[in-house]
């Protein structure tokens, strides 16, 4: 499985995934339940995911757990979310830290309430040197803002004269975006059988391999991801480049 990402042997092996955990509501109304049973229970999958990350070989799971776009559903449903959020944080992630795993969040923190700023940062914190796994959870994110925010920030340092234009590259770019420091992912999932990325990545996802599923979320096992994994080792990554034979 080594040789599905394109690294070469100075650099640590990394494996990244990157997933849209998308049909939490459609698993619900299945089942003539309010849309919020679907989140519970798309909660559990997640903790299957992490799971079987960790089990598969993962170093890097990214899970779009919040759009920007998001924050426009009823605010009932909203409120919901940030509730099962706030349990997520308080309980989970002293899982996660027993289990070596490190936890990051990216997004448009500032729109999220204090409380769960505060718990945001503290998870950060604890779990800062743990190396199982890279588990970043993606809250009130979007692309196009994070990009956005990239060029602001370096429109600012030219302003300030910290660097000049000519200086603008695809590195000082992406080391002003959330996911600075990390790989790109290998690997993107879409689950619930939608075949569009929603402003997930935007700038990341440029040579990644994507894999849709017809599973909703709720329903997600360890098994979808060993079929997704085994997926992208049988893909040809070529970078734009023409395959070595
Ligand atoms: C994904 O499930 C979870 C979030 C976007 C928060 P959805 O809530 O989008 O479920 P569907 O797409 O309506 O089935
Ligand atoms: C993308 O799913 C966001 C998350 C999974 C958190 P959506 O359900 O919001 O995307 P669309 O609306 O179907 O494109
Ligand atoms: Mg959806």
């Amino acid at each position: 499985m080594h040789s599905m990402t394109s690294q070469d042997n100075n650099t640590p092996h990394t494996l990244h995934v990157a997933i849209i955990m998308d049909g939490n509501g459609r698993w619900a109304k299945k089942r003539f339940l309010p849309r919020t049973a679907g989140h519970k229970k798309g909660a559990d999958a997640v903790r299957r995911c992490i799971e079987g990350a960790v089990e598969l070989g993962v170093t890097h799971l990214t899970l779009f757990g919040f759009s920007s776009e998001n924050w426009k559903r009823p605010q009932d449903e909203v409120n919901d979310l940030m509730g099962l959020l706030r349990y997520y944080l308080k309980n989970e992630v002293i899982r996660l830290h027993k289990e070596n795993i490190s936890v990051r969040f990216i997004g448009e923190r500032n729109k999220l309430s204090d409380d769960i700023i505060q718990d945001i940062e503290a998870s950060e914190k604890l779990t800062a040197q743990n190396t199982a796994l890279q588990l970043t959870i993606a809250l009130s994110y979007g692309g196009r803002a994070e990009i956005v925010n990239a060029a602001r920030d370096l429109a600012y340092d030219v302003q300030a004269g910290l660097i000049a234009p000519q200086d603008i590259n695809e590195n000082s770019f992406a080391n002003r975006l959330f996911t600075k420091g990390m790989p790109d992912p290998d690997l993107l999932i879409r689950t619930s059988g939608e075949q569009r990325i929603s402003n997930f990545l935007l700038w990341q996802l440029a040579y990644t391999e994507f894999v849709f599923l017809d599973v909703l979320w709720p329903d997600f096992e360890k098994k979808h991801l060993e079929t997704s994994l085994k997926e992208l080792s049988s893909r040809d990554r070529r970078y734009g480049m023409i395959s070595d034979c």
